[in-house]
C-alpha cells in the first residue's frame, strides 16, 4: 500500500490518439504539473489523477486497474481515473474552469455573468461525483496512515469526502490559484460557497502559494462559516476540528531546469530564433493562452512602447508565446482570436521588410520555449491575477541578462518583486513604460538583479515544498 499520495486534475502526462489509434504520451503543462513532477516516482508516492481526453482514457482504459506504471509507461506510479466524459466535463469545464477559475481569479464580467440557474446545479452535482471518483479512488490506495496530498481547485470536496471514508489518513489541500475576498467568493451560491469551504476543511492543513491567498481563505471561512481564525497561529477551527492553515512558496528546481535547458533540441531552437531575429535585442512572454495571463493588454503595452520609442523600431523584437490552453470553453476561443487580432494589427502598423517586430506562436513547444528563456533580455509576466506564476522564476535561472517586468497581482511577486519591474497590470501605458525601462537597465544592474531574482526563484524547490508540507502532516 502506498504512504504517500498526490491527487491532482490533471497528471504527469497526457496521451493523444491518432486516427489509426495510436496513443503518443506527453508532459502535462501548467505550475502544478511542473511541481509535482520532480516527486513523482519516488518510493511508495503514488499519483492519482482524471483522464482528460480520449487519448487519455484509451491509455487509462487500457492499464490494469488504471496505473499507467504497469502498463509499462515510464511515469512513475500513477493511476489515471477513467471518469464518465459527461461528468468530467460538466466539472472540469463547467465548476472547475468557468466557475471556481474564476472566482478566485477575480474574471468575471460581473454584469453579464456568472447566472447560477438549474443548470449549474447540475453541474455541481457533477462536480461532487468527480471529487467522490477520486476520494474513493484515494481511499482504496492509501496504506494506513498514509498522507494524502490533494491539489487544487478542482478537487475541493476530496478532502472532507476522504475523510469521511478513512478518518485515519493525514490529509492536506494544496491551492495552486489565488483564493478570492469573501465579497467576491459570495457571488458562489451560499451552499456552495459552503460546500468548497468545508470540504476544504475536511484536511488538516490547508495549503497556499502566499499569505495573501492564505488570508483571503480565513477570511471566506471566518466571514461565509463562522469559523474561529487564528490568523497568528494560522488555525482554522470548524465544527469541532482545526485545519492548519500553511504557506508554501512553490520554487523551481534550477539544476533541473538547467539540464533540460542544455539539451540540443533547445540548443537548435536558440540558433533558429537566432537566425529569425539576428541580434536584436528580446523581449519574451511564455503563458498558457489564459484569461487571466492578461495578454492582450501585455500586447497593448508593446504597442505603446512602440508609439512612444521609434528608437527602437528595427532593434527590439517581441516573441509571445501563448499555447492553447482549454479551448473547449467558448471564452477561451475568443480571448486566443483576440490576442492574434492585436498580434496582427501590431505587423501591419509596425513591419518592415527587414523588422518583424513581434513573433507570436500559439502551439506548444516546450524545448522551444526554454530556448526563448535563454535568450530573453526582457521578461514580461503581466498576470491580473496568479497563484505564483512560474515563469517569473524559471526566467531569471535560464537568462544570462533578463530583467523581469512582473504584475503585483502575481503571486510570485510577494519574492520577486523587490527585484524586478513590479506594474500594474491593468496599466497599459505603466507596463509600456516598464518595458522601456527594462531594456534600457544598466548592466550592472541587470547583473545584480537577476542574480537576486534566481535566488528566490530557487529558494523552495519542489522536492522541498513537498516535504515542508509532508512535515507539516507529521511523520508516519
Ligand atoms: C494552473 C492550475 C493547475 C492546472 C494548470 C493547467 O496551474 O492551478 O491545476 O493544471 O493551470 O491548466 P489545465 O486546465 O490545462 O490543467
Amino acid at each position: 500500500m502506498n504512504s504517500v499520495l498526490l491527487a491532482s486534475n490533471r497528471g504527469p502526462v497526457s496521451f493523444t490518439v491518432s486516427d489509426d489509434g495510436v496513443l503518443t504520451m506527453k508532459r502535462g503543462g501548467g505550475g502544478l504539473v511542473s511541481g509535482l513532477s520532480g516527486v513523482a516516482g519516488e518510493e511508495g508516492v503514488l499519483w492519482v489523477c482524471a483522464a482528460l481526453s480520449d487519448g487519455d482514457r484509451g491509455a487509462a482504459r487500457q492499464a490494469p486497474g488504471g496505473r499507467l506504471d504497469h502498463a509499462g509507461y515510464e511515469t512513475g506510479a500513477v493511476r489515471m481515473l477513467d471518469i464518465a466524459p459527461t461528468t468530467f466535463h460538466r466539472a472540469y469545464n463547467s465548476v472547475a474552469n468557468s466557475t471556481l477559475w474564476f472566482v478566485n481569479h477575480l474574471l468575471y464580467d460581473i454584469p453579464n455573468a456568472p447566472h447560477f440557474g438549474t443548470r449549474f446545479r447540475r453541474d455541481w452535482e457533477s462536480y461532487r461525483d468527480y471529487n467522490g471518483a477520486f476520494a474513493l479512488a484515494l481511499a482504496e490506495e492509501a496504506g494506513h496512515g498514509a498522507r494524502v496530498m490533494v491539489q487544487d481547485y478542482h478537487l475541493t470536496l476530496t478532502p472532507a469526502m476522504l475523510r469521511a471514508e478513512r478518518p485515519d489518513l493525514r490529509i492536506a489541500h494544496f491551492s495552486h490559484t489565488p483564493w478570492a475576498p469573501p465579497e467576491y467568493f459570495s457571488l458562489l451560491p451560499d451552499a456552495v460557497a459552503g460546500e468548497v469551504l468545508e470540504g476544504v476543511l475536511g484536511a488538516d492543513h490547508a495549503g497556499f502559494l502566499t499569505r495573501r491567498w492564505a488570508g483571503a481563505f480565513m477570511d471566506c471561512c471566518e466571514t461565509m462559516l463562522g469559523a474561529a481564525i487564528d490568523r497568528q497561529a494560522g488555525t482554522i477551527t470548524y465544527e469541532g476540528r482545526t485545519t492548519r492553515v500553511g504557506v508554501h512558496a512553490l520554487g523551481v528546481d534550477g539544476k533541473a531546469l538547467w539540464a533540460r535547458a542544455g539539451e540540443p533540441d533547445v540548443e537548435s531552437h536558440m540558433a533558429a530564433i537566432r537566425e529569425q531575429v539576428g541580434d536584436r535585442r528580446l523581449i519574451v512572454r511564455i503563458d498558457r493562452t489564459e484569461l487571466s495571463k492578461n495578454i492582450v493588454r501585455g500586447l497593448l503595452a508593446y504597442k505603446e512602447f512602440l508609439d512612444a520609442h521609434p528608437e527602437w523600431h528595427g532593434r527590439v523584437v517581441h516573441l509571445a508565446f501563448a499555447y492553447p490552453s482549454r479551448h473547449d470553453l467558448p471564452e477561451y476561443r475568443e480571448y486566443t482570436a483576440a490576442v492574434q487580432r492585436c498580434a496582427q494589427e501590431i505587423e501591419d502598423e509596425y513591419a518592415t521588410d527587414d523588422w518583424n517586430p513581434l513573433i507570436l506562436n500559439v502551439d506548444d513547444d516546450y524545448p522551444r520555449s526554454l530556448a526563448a528563456y535563454r535568450l530573453a533580455d526582457v521578461l514580461l509576466v503581466n498576470p491580473i491575477r496568479d497563484g505564483m506564476n512560474l515563469v517569473a522564476k524559471e526566467g531569471p535561472i535560464l537568462s544570462p541578462r533578463c530583467a523581469l517586468v512582473l504584475s503585483r497581482e502575481a503571486g510570485a511577486c510577494a519574492e520577486l518583486g523587490a527585484h524586478a519591474l513590479v506594474v500594474n497590470p491593468y496599466d497599459v501605458t505603466g507596463t509600456a513604460e516598464a518595458l522601456h525601462a527594462a531594456l534600457v537597465m544598466p548592466e550592472p544592474e541587470r547583473a545584480r538583479r537577476r542574480e537576486r531574482l534566481e535566488a528566490a526563484a530557487t529558494a523552495l524547490p519542489p522536492h522541498r515544498w513537498l516535504a515542508a508540507q509532508l512535515d507539516a502532516l507529521g511523520t508516519p
